[in-house]
């Protein structure tokens, strides 16, 4: 049996209802401050999507045999990072939709979209230390550990345990090699 590919698309308003329920979902949340209110998800949602019809890349819907199973896109950070200023990829998948390769499979069609089309130089991507799952995603795409490149997150208050990130980076195979 032949496995739907999962499909990157524009943002509906449709889609409001099964994003704010997974960013409510503390599960997914786990290494993040906090799930986020209906309030805070909406204004996260606006951007999202304005973002996107402005540029015409940014952050997409993933879906995936028809539902909406999350998002996954490129994003430069609005916070001045030791890396900046550098396009990072992201993801957030409802947890149903985890442990099938569907993260790996729209990833790597970001990845394309940010390298082949867009000619960026080098993708970057971090977390927090105990993100197994997305670590390991990250090395599963091919992206490196940049093992001077840790760094406290400045959103995350100063002791709290989410406030260190690991960095990984991936540089783009048909840029020219540096020197
Ligand atoms: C991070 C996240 C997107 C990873 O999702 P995921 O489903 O684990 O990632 P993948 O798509 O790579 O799937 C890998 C799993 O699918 C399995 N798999 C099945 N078919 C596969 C295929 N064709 N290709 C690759 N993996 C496949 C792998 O064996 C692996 O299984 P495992 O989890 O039992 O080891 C998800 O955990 C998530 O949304 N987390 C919450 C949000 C978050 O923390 N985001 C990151 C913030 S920085």
């Amino acid at each position: 049996m032949t496995l739907p590919t999962p499909v990157l698309r524009h943002w509906k308003e449709a889609d409001f209802a099964p994003f704010a329920q997974m960013n409510a979902d503390p599960a997914v949340m786990r290494h993040f401050l906090s799930p986020l209110s209906r309030e805070e998800s909406r204004i996260s949602f606006e951007k999202i999507r304005s973002t996107l019809e402005e540029k015409q890349w940014g952050i997409w819907v993933v879906e995936y045999a028809g539902e909406f199973a999350g998002m996954v896109g490129l994003n430069v950070s609005q916070w001045t990072l030791p890396f900046s200023p550098r396009t990072e990829i992201l993801w957030r998948l409802h947890s149903k939709f985890w442990g099938k390769g569907i993260a790996f499979q729209a990833a790597q069609q970001t990845l394309q979209h940010g390298f082949q089309k867009l000619g960026l130089p080098e993708i970057v991507a971090f977390t927090t230390p105990p993100n197994f799952r997305s670590i390991r995603l990250m090395e599963r795409l091919g992206f490196t550990r940049d093992a001077h490149g840790d760094f406290d997150h400045p959103a995350v208050p100063a002791g709290h345990p989410l406030r260190q990130h690991v960095l990984y980076r991936k540089r783009n195979p048909s840029a020219p090699v540096a020197g």
